[in-house]
């Protein structure tokens, strides 16, 4: 009988945890990974793990891919204004399997987070409160490479535009929330959990000053009014409907509703987060 399950593990973060749990000593035929896109999965069957079709949007692949699982990592999927019927349907599932333990990567604070896809985490939330089956909330912070990402283009402008204002955010490496997900999925835990997970926490004027320093370049951060903001994403080739998404993710920021003082990522990583000039240097790197 497999004891774990990891859906997404076609996607970053499942891969991870999937390519962790074998690391970590975890046999591999008590792994199940559980993607809606086998095919680009398919390579971590190699290591011995089982890999079962899981489509959150087609309920009847969901039983086949649970069987016999004690313990599932839920990771959110990646289709907003879909997500609470999909996770639904996925706890459901989970629960009719006999399933024991569900854990979900949510979102930090997400009790009181103004984060425009906070919603669907608060949604999903609910819904495992109200399957019963005892769960642990990975309220993850954002992932350094949100911004990591977009390195080459503040090198190019010199800048960083946004409308956070002196909003932190507690952001770490997704491999980091990854290997906290393994730590939480392998622990013996009794009851509900939450987790609030989030790394040291940088404002963008600090994201700048950092990258200028392990650059030489210098980058600075520009914060504009949200409506001027607003204009420049439109102008620059976002619909209004994205430009309104990003703004508002800014002003949740500047809210500080991505700001976490949890020391939970730590302990579960049993070190020190990530700090951000070392994920930046790494960016760099590849
Ligand atoms: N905290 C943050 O900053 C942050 C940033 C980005 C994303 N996220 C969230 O964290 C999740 C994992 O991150 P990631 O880096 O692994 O994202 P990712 O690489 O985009 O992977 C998303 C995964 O979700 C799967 N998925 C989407 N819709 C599905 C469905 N209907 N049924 C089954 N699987 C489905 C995808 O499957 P396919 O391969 O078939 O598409 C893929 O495996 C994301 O899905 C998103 O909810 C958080």
């Amino acid at each position: 009988m497999p004891r774990y399950a990891v859906t997404g593990a076609s996607g970053h973060f499942g891969r991870r945890v999937v390519e962790e749990l074998v690391d970590r000593g975890v046999r591999g035929t008590d792994i199940v990974a559980i993607a809606r896109t086998t095919g680009k999965a398919a390579d971590l069957a190699t290591r011995g793990v089982q890999l079962r079709p899981g489509d959150y949007s087609r309920p009847e692949t969901l039983p086949p891919a649970l069987m016999g699982v004690e313990r599932l990592l839920l990771i959110s999927g990646s289709e907003l204004g879909q997500r609470v019927p999909q996770h639904t349907a996925v706890i459901e599932a989970a629960k009719d399997a006999g399933v024991q333990r569900i854990l979900y990567t949510s979102i930090v604070k997400a009790d009181t987070s103004t984060n425009p896809i906070a919603g669907e985490h608060r949604g999903t939330e609910t819904a495992l409160r109200m399957s019963a089956v005892p769960y642990t909330l990975l309220r993850n912070s954002w992932y350094t490479e949100n911004y990591t990402e977009r390195l080459e283009q503040y090198l190019e402008t010199g800048e960083i535009l946004g409308a956070a204002g002196s909003g932190r955010v507690s952001a770490a490496p997704r491999s980091d929330f990854a290997a906290a997900a393994v730590a939480a999925l392998l622990a013996d835990d009794e009851g509900n959990v939450v987790y609030e997970l989030g790394g040291p926490a940088f404002s963008f004027e600090e994201l700048a000053a950092t990258i200028s320093e392990v650059t030489g370049k210098t980058v600075g951060y520009r914060n504009l009014p949200p409506t001027d903001y607003l204009s420049v994403l439109q102008r620059i080739g976002l619909d209004e409907a994205t430009a309104e998404f990003v703004v508002a993710i800014d002003a949740s920021i500047a809210a500080g509703d991505l700001e976490t003082d949890s020391k939970d990522l730590a302990q579960l990583l049993d070190h020190p987060a990530t700090p951000l000039a070392d994920a930046i240097r790494a960016a760099l790197d590849r």
